[in-house]
């Protein structure tokens, strides 16, 4: 196979959800881009619709299966309709997620202590939960796939953990866990799993930080890149995930974080201010 061939999706019948905005939408057009059809999940249809025009702009087929994760029979159905709509399934890329946040949205960082029982249980529904439903329903197309792929959009925070964010640090490490476990069982079925985790990422779930230059300036201090990834980065990593050109690739969790993951960033001392959410 050339090179070039290698990293084309052409068609390859592809499910992505969480795709109405952030990096979602950024794979949702990646994958489109490399000759995939589409069904498209969110709970937003509106913001749906401009994703779905975008993929049927590049002549791809695109189909939208609207549900809330919050619910759990949800990613069920969303895995059944996508199947239906694109006559079976050979690619997922599983992007859905929240951080715990107020009612208006805004993020919650809060230290597990004086936090509520009810924004953990909300975190691990629509993170967790919801991926172990979409997975036991989704077995069942990629098995019928000759080039099936899954990739589970876990985080850096699953990694090496996140204070103030436990609940998502710890479903976002259920994810890669998840991806391991999947990749080993179902490995003789011919399907590929692997868990993308992906660092600060200029999306709207990260905007309480990228647009408040203090907080900014904090996070991208630990970062050795030293700037935000931005979400067309992480849809390319999951496209390589989902791609023939990652065919000997499964049960793995790719790490794509500037450098973060490097303890302190290693020796080269990158100086650090002092925490914005100190004494929070
Ligand atoms: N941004 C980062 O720095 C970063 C870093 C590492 C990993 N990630 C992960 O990457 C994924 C995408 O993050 P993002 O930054 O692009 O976030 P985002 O901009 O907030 O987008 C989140 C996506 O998930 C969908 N979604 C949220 N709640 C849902 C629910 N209850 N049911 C169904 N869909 C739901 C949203 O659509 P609707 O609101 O329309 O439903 C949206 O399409 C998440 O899994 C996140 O944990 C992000």
């Amino acid at each position: 196979m050339h090179t070039a061939e290698a990293f084309r999706l052409d068609g390859a019948r592809a499910l992505v959800t969480g795709a109405s905005r952030g990096i979602g939408r950024a794979v949702a057009l990646a994958l489109a881009d490399a000759g995939a059809d589409l069904a498209l999940s969110a709970r937003t249809e509106p913001a749906l619709k401009d994703t779905a025009a975008e993929v049927a702009q590049r002549d791809r087929a695109v189909h939208l299966v609207a549900g809330d994760f919050a619910e759990p029979a949800a990613a069920g159905r969303v895995v059944d309709e996508a199947a239906d709509a694109l006559g079976g399934i050979d690619i997922v890329v599983h992007n859905a997620g929240v951080l715990p946040a107020r009612p208006d949205g805004t993020p919650l960082p809060v230290p597990l202590p004086g936090s509520h029982q009810d924004d953990w249980d909300h975190v691990v529904t629509v993170n967790l939960n919801a991926t172990a439903v979409l997975c036991r329903h989704a077995h069942r197309h990629l098995t019928a796939s000759p080039r099936a792929s899954l990739v589970l959009m876990s985080s850096v925070a699953g990694v090496i953990g996140a204070p103030m964010m436990e609940a998502y640090a710890a479903t976002k490490a259920g994810q890669v866990s998840l991806a391991r476990s999947l990749a080993a069982g179902w490995a003789r079925d011919g399907v590929r799993v692997n868990a993308l985790c992906p660092g600060w990422t200029r999306t709207d779930m990260t905007a309480f930080a990228h647009r408040t230059a203090p907080v900014s300036d904090w996070l991208m201090a630990h970062v050795p890149l030293g700037r935000w990834a931005e979400p067309e980065e992480a849809a390319w990593a999951a496209l390589y995930l989902a791609s023939p050109a990652a065919g000997y690739l499964t049960g793995q969790a790719l790490v794509m974080d500037g450098g973060m993951s490097v303890p302190d960033g290693g020796l080269a001392g990158i100086p650090k201010p002092s925490s914005p959410f100190a004494g929070v």
